[in-house]
C-alpha cells in the first residue's frame, strides 16, 4: 500500500508561510493531480513530499509509515521535473540505468530493470543513443525511465511536459495515462493546466495561495464546483461571470439587458449582489435586438468560441457549432436552461446553493 497522506501539513519561508495547513488523503493507485495558479504552492507540496523541501509543521505519510523527517531516498518516490537534465556524454541506457549503478546494483540486473523500462517507454530503439539525438518527448520519456527503473511506490511530477510544443504535449499526456494504467503506482502530478488535470487526474486538488479549494473527481469539480475560483478554474474557455442583482426573487442580469433569470438556490436578500455563472456550452445565441453582439470568432474547426461584449462591457464567450455563421458585428440574445446557470455570492465568491 502506497498511499500519500498529508495532515495539517504548514510550509514557512522564515516569516512568509506558503502552505497553510494542508490535509489531504491520496489512496494507494490514485493519480493525482495538483492545479492552481502561478505562485500557489504547488510544487513546494510536491517537494515536501520528496523531501527536497523541510515541512515546517505537519505529518507527511507514504504508505502508512511517518516520512515527514524521513531522507528523500528512504520515502520511496521517485520525481519528473520540468527540466529533465540528461547527462549529454551517456546514451539513453546509461542515462537511464545511472542511478542504480551508483547504488551498486549488479549490471545484469541494472540491464534488467532498464530493458523493462524502455519497453514500457518504447525507447528501445533510441538505447545506444545520446540525448543530443532525441527528441523533446523522447527525452522527456528517458527522464521518467530513470524514475521508473527506481520501482517507487510513489511517483512525483512537476510539470513534465511544460517544455514540450502542444501536439507533443498531447501525445506525452496520452504516455503518461497508459503508464499509470501500466504500472498502477500512485502518483502525484503539478501542472497549472486545467486540461491535463481533467484528462488525466482520478482526483483533482485545487490550489490557491497555499490552502486547498476543492478536491473532487474532475468531473464533481466541473458540475459542483464549491466557489466562484473553482468555477473558472475548471473547464475551457473558462465560465463567464456576468454581475447580477436579486430582485422580485429572482436574478436580475444587467449585462444581458436586465434579463430575468428564475433561480432555485438560496438568494441572498433583495437588492443584493451576485455573480452568475455560465458556460460557454451552455449557451446558445439568435439575432436579436440587444446591446450584447459578436465581437470575435475563433474556429477550431468542429467548435467555434464565439467572444461578445456587453453594454456593461462584461465579456462573454460562447461555445457554438463550427459552421453556423451568425456574422460578426451582429446583435444577439443568449439563450441558456437557467438550471445550467450557478450563483455565486458576490462578496464570499462562495456558490449559492
Ligand atoms: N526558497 C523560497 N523562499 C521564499 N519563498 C519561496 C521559496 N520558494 C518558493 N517560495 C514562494 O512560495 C510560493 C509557492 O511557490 P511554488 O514554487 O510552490 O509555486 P507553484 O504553484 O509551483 O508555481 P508555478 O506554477 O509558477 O511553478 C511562491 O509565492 C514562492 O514565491
Ligand atoms: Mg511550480
Amino acid at each position: 500500500m502506497s498511499g500519500v497522506i498529508l495532515n495539517q501539513v504548514i510550509k514557512r519561508y522564515g516569516d512568509a508561510k506558503v502552505i497553510h495547513g494542508v490535509d489531504l488523503e491520496i489512496e494507494d493507485g490514485e493519480f493525482c493531480v495538483f492545479v492552481g495558479p502561478s505562485g500557489c504552492g504547488k510544487s513546494t507540496l510536491l517537494r515536501m513530499v520528496a523531501g527536497l523541501e523541510e515541512t515546517s509543521a505537519g505529518q507527511i505519510s507514504i504508505g502508512g509509515r511517518d516520512v515527514t523527517r524521513a531522507d528523500p531516498a528512504d520515502r520511496g518516490v521517485a520525481m519528473v521535473f520540468q527540466t529533465y537534465a540528461l547527462y549529454p556524454h551517456m546514451t539513453v541506457e546509461e542515462n537511464m540505468g545511472f542511478g542504480l549503478k551508483m547504488n551498486g546494483m549488479p549490471k545484469a540486473e541494472v540491464a534488467r530493470k532498464v530493458g523493462k523500462a524502455a519497453e514500457i517507454l518504447q525507447l528501445g530503439p533510441y538505447l545506444k543513443r545520446k540525448p543530443k539525438a532525441l527528441s523533446g518527448g523522447q527525452r522527456q520519456r528517458v527522464a521518467i525511465g530513470r524514475a521508473i527503473v527506481r520501482g517507487p511506490e510513489v511517483f512525483l511530477f512537476d510539470e513534465p511536459l511544460s517544455n514540450l510544443d502542444a501536439e507533443l504535449r498531447v501525445d506525452m499526456r496520452v504516455e503518461i495515462a497508459r503508464l499509470h494504467k501500466e504500472i498502477g503506482a500512485t502518483m502525484i502530478y503539478v501542472t497549472h493546466d486545467q486540461v491535463e488535470a481533467m484528462t488525466l487526474a482520478d482526483k483533482i486538488v485545487v490550489l490557491r495561495a497555499g490552502k486547498i479549494e476543492q478536491v473532487g473527481t474532475p468531473m464533481q469539480l466541473y458540475q459542483n464546483p464549491g466557489n466562484k475560483f473553482v468555477a473558472g478554474f475548471i473547464g475551457s474557455p473558462s465560465m463567464n461571470f456576468l454581475n447580477g442583482v436579486v430582485k422580485d426573487g429572482k436574478v436580475c442580469v444587467t449585462a444581458l439587458d436586465n434579463r430575468m433569470v428564475e433561480s432555485t438556490v438560496a438568494l441572498p436578500a433583495e437588492g443584493q449582489s451576485v455573480i452568475v455563472g455560465l458556460r460557454p456550452q451552455n449557451i446558445t445565441v439568435r439575432e436579436a435586438e440587444s446591446t450584447v453582439s459578436i465581437e470575435i470568432r475563433e474556429r477550431l474547426g468542429g467548435v467555434a468560441y464565439d467572444y461578445m461584449s456587453t453594454s456593461t462591457k462584461e465579456r462573454i464567450v460562447v461555445e457554438t457549432k463550427g459552421d453556423e455563421a451568425i456574422p460578426i458585428g451582429t446583435n444577439v440574445a443568449l439563450d441558456f436552461d437557467p438550471a445550467s446557470a450557478m450563483v455565486f455570492d458576490a462578496e464570499t465568491e462562495a456558490r449559492l446553493r
